[in-house]
């Protein structure tokens, strides 16, 4: 089955062809950080003008790829959401005309659960569920047991900042562009992480939930000098904003991975399967390989290319979610800002 996949969710634009739920036929991605960058975050309004811009451009360049026309394509999967209402109208709009103009089905795929997919598409083994979920990107911070590929029970969510938005915040208090978490990754890497006494929040009675905005105001005093005793603020040296750097993304990551390796011992899951952009920081991956080395657990990370938003994942997940279902969805299907799941 030739599946059509298209993802307009936030800053990126992408289109792919994805054969049967996991071959990658093609996966063109077109990043809006350009337009983004000067204003430290992405700006709706002009996020949705750019999906509407770039859309066709993307879809032929897929296709050209691919060496597919669009009579061959049998399904089209949808990220209908969550994200930016006025960019996922652009997708969801595109793939109801496309199901439309070629008499296809289409289906909507949630686009967190397709963050999750990403990790599991490029398995040669079959996966032992169940596997605890992990996902860490630029708006969500969620633990999920996965029972199976569309069965998930949350169990730990963040009740403010999402991971990767604590990056980007962070960021912009040390003054760089968005988005923050590469590079916060790359000063963090020469950086001592030990320098400033952080914190990551604890959430009452919820042991396997998220805080991120106490840690992001604990780098904000750390600037202004009020953490020390004196009112001084920090000077931005390439010092100063290397061991800020490390500490917050020290205290950050290993929140997450402790959290994360108690509930796979809590909840009997022998896998973690990773998902996001924040998959990306290889000191994450470090930290995972040595926390699981000797309790017998394997994690599974997105290959090259799918841990950022991504059309792969969402035609990949859609097969999926199409036989599951045994149908497509209807032309009422809306897109949603927020998807419980
Ligand atoms: O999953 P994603 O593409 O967007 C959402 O669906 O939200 O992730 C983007 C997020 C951004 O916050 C970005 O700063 C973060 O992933 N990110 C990183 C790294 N690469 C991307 N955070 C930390 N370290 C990295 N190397
Ligand atoms: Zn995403």
């Amino acid at each position: 089955m030739i599946v059509l996949g298209i993802e307009t969710t936030c800053d990126e634009t992408s289109c792919a062809i994805v054969k049967d739920g996991c071959e990658i036929l093609s996966n063109i991605v077109a990043s809006q950080i350009d337009l983004h960058a000067e204003y430290g975050g992405v700006v709706p309004e002009l996020s949705c003008r750019r999906h509407v811009d770039i859309f066709l451009p993307v879809l032929k360049e897929c296709l050209k790829e691919a060496d597919l026309t669009l009579d061959k394509i049998d399904l089209i999967s949808v990220a209908y959401g969550p994200g930016l209402i006025g960019a996922l109208l652009i997708g969801v709009t595109a793939a109801k005309t496309l199901a439309l103009a070629l008499n296809r089905p289409f289906v909507g795929v949630n686009h967190v659960e397709a963050h999750l997919y990403a990790s599991l598409m490029s398995q040669k083994k079959p996966v032992e569920f169940p596997c605890l979920g992990v996902v860490v990107s630029g708006g969500h911070t969620a633990l999920v047991i996965m029972e199976n590929i569309g069965t998930y029970t949350l169990i730990g969510e963040t009740v403010d900042d999402a991971v990767g938005e604590a990056f980007d915040k962070v960021g912009k208090l040390l003054g760089l562009p968005y988005p923050g978490g590469p590079l916060i990754e790359a000063l963090a890497s020469r950086g001592d992480k030990k320098r400033f006494p952080l914190k990551a929040g604890k959430v009452k009675g919820k042991p396997f939930h998220f805080s991120f905005s106490g840690l992001k105001t604990g780098v904000l005093y750390t600037l202004k000098g009020q953490n020390s005793g004196s009112q001084k603020p920090l000077d931005l040296t390439e010092k100063n904003k290397q061991d800020i750097a490390a500490s917050f993304q020290s205290v950050a990551l290993s929140d997450i991975v402790d959290k994360a390796v108690q509930a796979a011992q809590h909840y009997q899951c022998k896998t973690l399967v990773f998902g996001g952009g924040v998959t990306n920081n290889q000191e994450l991956r470090r930290l995972v390989g040595e926390s699981t080395a000797s309790l017998g657990m394997t994690a599974l990370w997105p290959p090259m290319g799918l841990s950022l938003d991504n059309a792969a994942m969402i035609a990949g997940l859609g097969y999926h979610c199409f036989r599951q279902k045994g149908s497509g969805d209807t032309l009422d299907l809306s897109p949603e800002t927020r998807i419980a799941f």
